[in-house]
């Protein structure tokens, strides 16, 4: 049967939904001076996050008292609540620095909670923010660098509005204006004791989660207008605190840090490419649009995956096999290599192994994947990829997400009684190896 214009544009338009006319990213196109990047000694660090180590602190009927939208995410049923305590970062920061002396990290990276600090729109708990920058000083008098994280994954509850999805956090439409008053004041106090800023944790993979996959606050599924737009926002947010920083301090360094896993074209679970293309530009469409407003590019790298619309659907059990993670994750210490050359290639910026770990109960593991993974990253200095730091997630045991308390992947966990961080062998590795290797 011959094809008429209106039956060809039919079947023009079915084939461009089922592949999703989706074409892998362009090639980035590199600035022709880049700034230089002085870091010193390498950078052996480790990390937390504000919403999975921080206490709430404060009492519900306290004028300071806040939410996130998590929070709200949880109570509506979402995803497992986080309660009050998580691991009392923020009433006892001083084991957590007990902890970091312990282990002989040059760095650390901590998050700031929005909310906390500004819990109503405009108004502002200078208590809290005075509370961050003693957590900055007492760091640095430790001998330990603070790297401050002003965004990973939370956003005050009056950014969400659960009957309002399309306008809530990146999408509503206060979130820019509040955004670059938050930062502002934060860089103004902070700033005299910090020297590395990280505007933004992971808003690739977050994006792709909450405006996507419907997994995450804000919970929009399969709404790429929607995507697109929170992509587009968030940009700008970075940019703009990256021009905040910098403006006050041109000394200061910004880094973007993204989730980069390595995803692995299937040509028959994928004929198309459809989702391998979708995957490469999860990794890289927010970079590719803010790469020149940072100094250094943070990788976080977990796990290889197929890209095929069937693995995202069927995960594999948990720790079921000894090549995957609690989370169900392919362990591929040569997927950190091969992450690690093409970031370089792509952009040719220094690079900053800004989390890597695994969730696991076996401390053996654990230290198996630390040391294979270094080795990776070793083999990468050794190809000429310009490394910096290695920062393996993370310092305590503490709330996985939408997983809940369900992942190990502490260097320690909490003793609630003697209110200390134990060390967990993998953290005591840790310890034994940056002692004996002070440079990688
Ligand atoms: C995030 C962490 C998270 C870790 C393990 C990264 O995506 O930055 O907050 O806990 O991966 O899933």
């Amino acid at each position: 049967m011959p094809l008429n214009p209106i039956r060809a544009a039919a079947l023009l338009a079915a084939c461009l939904l089922a592949t999703g006319c989706v074409l892998p990213p362009k090639p980035y196109k590199k600035p022709a001076a880049q700034r230089p990047v002085e870091t010193g000694p390498f950078w052996w660090g480790t990390s937390t996050a504000s919403f999975q180590n921080e206490d709430r602190g404060v009492p519900a009927d306290s004028p300071w008292a806040f939410k996130t939208d998590w929070d709200l995410f949880a109570e509506e049923g979402h995803i497992p609540p986080r309660g009050d305590d998580a691991t009392f970062s923020w009433t006892h920061f001083e084991k957590d620095l007990a902890a970091l002396k312990k282990i002989g990290v040059n760095h650390y990276r901590f998050g700031i909670e929005w909310a906390r600090v500004e819990p109503k729109p405009g108004v502002y708990n200078e208590a809290a923010i005075a509370r961050y920058v003693e957590m900055a000083k007492k760091l640095r008098a430790a001998g330990i660098e603070p790297v401050v994280t002003l965004w990973h994954f939370t956003f005050p509850s009056w950014l969400y509005d659960s009957r309002k999805k399309s306008r809530s956090n990146f999408l509503h439409p206060d979130a820019p204006v509040r955004w670059k008053e938050y930062v502002g004041r934060m860089v103004r106090a902070l700033g005299p004791h910090v020297d590395v800023w990280v505007p933004q944790n992971e808003p690739n993979g977050d994006l792709y989660i909450s405006y996507f996959g419907g997994h995450w606050p804000p919970g929009l599924l399969l709404t790429p207008g929607a995507l697109k737009k929170a992509t587009k926002v968030s940009v700008e947010m970075f940019r703009e605190a990256s021009r905040t920083i910098r403006g006050k301090d041109p000394g200061a360094l910004v880094m973007g840090i993204y989730s980069l896993p390595n995803w692995q074209r299937s040509h028959l679970q994928d004929p198309t490419a459809f989702v391998y293309n979708m995957m490469q530009r999860q990794n890289y469409d927010h970079l590719d649009q803010s790469a020149d407003a940072m100094d250094l590019i943070g990788v976080n790298y977990y796990y290889s995956q197929v890209a095929s619309a069937r693995r995202f659907i069927v995960r594999p059990d948990g720790e079921q096999s000894s090549n995957y993670t609690q989370n169900g994750w392919l362990i591929d210490p040569e997927g950190l290599h091969s992450v690690l050359r093409t970031v370089s290639k792509r952009y040719g910026k220094p690079i900053v192994i800004s989390e890597n770990g695994i969730g696991t109960q076996s401390e053996k593991k654990k230290i198996r994947y630390f040391r294979e993974h270094i080795a990776q990253m070793r083999r990468a200095m050794a190809d000429g990829v310009d490394i910096r730091g290695y920062f393996p997630w993370t310092l305590i045991d503490n709330y996985e997400w939408a997983e809940g308390y369900a992942a190990n992947f502490g260097l320690t966990h909490v003793d609630r009684k003697k209110m200390e961080l134990v060390l967990e062998p993998s953290g005591q590795w840790f310890r034994n190896f940056i002692r004996a290797n002070p440079e990688p």
